[in-house]
């Protein structure tokens, strides 16, 4: 048990609470509380645009020895106020002077049904961390990330079972001051629905929302093609 440690869970997706990527970080943090860690938990799009909320972030930042950022997978890299936010960390941790050491995971989930379409972003992240002076302790990825849609995992059942024994084991890793394990990685990136199933789901919910928004003409159409 470790009741000096202090992790921050930092949710990079511009869709906050009902997100996945909140639904994964969430299940993670629970897990470090119960072993006695205190934690915090922050909403990257609502700390970096204002002044005072970027110095809430330094300090939220400056409080903690463990750091885990979750994000969703934008155009193959990371939502533009994470990145935001990175340049503005970087920044600070620049002008300080006395540096206290830090670790720092990911969690990265895209909406294709493969996972390795996240290592991009995960690589971005493990440059930051080092640029920072962060510890890098590893990233987790996740493809099929539609499928959880924001809810919390033990309510999504047993479809997300090695989701969840991977943040179980990087919960262990994390209280034992490790990296994350490849165990870890390799539950958490198991597919959890056959590829054909998740595809027609997923080009389901895309002619449902066409239909709504009265684009269904549209929806083959391709940027720059003549
Ligand atoms: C602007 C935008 C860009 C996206 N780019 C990708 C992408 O390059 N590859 C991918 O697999 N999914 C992509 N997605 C899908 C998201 O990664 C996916 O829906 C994810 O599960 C959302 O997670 P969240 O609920 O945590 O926001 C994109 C979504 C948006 C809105």
């Amino acid at each position: 048990m470790n009741t000096d440690k202090k992790a921050l869970l930092l949710i990079g997706s511009p869709k906050g609470e009902s997100s996945t990527s909140a639904s994964l970080g969430d299940y993670l943090i629970s897990k470090l509380e119960q072993s006695g860690m205190k934690t915090e938990r922050g909403f990257i799009h609502r700390l970096v645009n204002r002044e005072e909320k970027i110095q809430n972030l330094f300090e939220m930042i400056d409080r903690a020895d463990l750091i885990i950022l979750t994000f969703p997978l934008y155009v193959d890299s990371l939502p533009a106020p994470v990145i935001k936010a990175m340049e503005l960390i970087k920044e600070e941790r620049d002008r300080l002077e006395s540096k206290k050491p830090k670790s720092f995971i990911a969690i990265s989930n895209n909406g294709f049904p493969e996972g390795f379409q996240n290592m991009t972003a995960l690589h971005i992240c493990r440059i930051f961390a080092e640029d920072c002076g962060f510890t890098w302790k590893g990233g987790l990825a996740l493809g099929q990330g539609g499928s959880i849609a924001g809810r919390p995992l033990l309510e999504v059942g047993g479809m997300v079972r090695n989701v969840v024994k991977g943040l179980d084991i990087t919960a262990r890793a994390m209280i034992d001051g490790k990296d994350i394990p490849k165990e870890a990685i390799d539950f958490f990136s198991k597919k959890f629905i056959p590829n054909f199933f998740y595809n027609i789901v997923v080009n389901l919910g895309w002619r449902l929302q066409a239909r709504k928004l009265g684009t269904k003409k549209e929806i083959r159409d391709k940027t720059y093609a003549s």
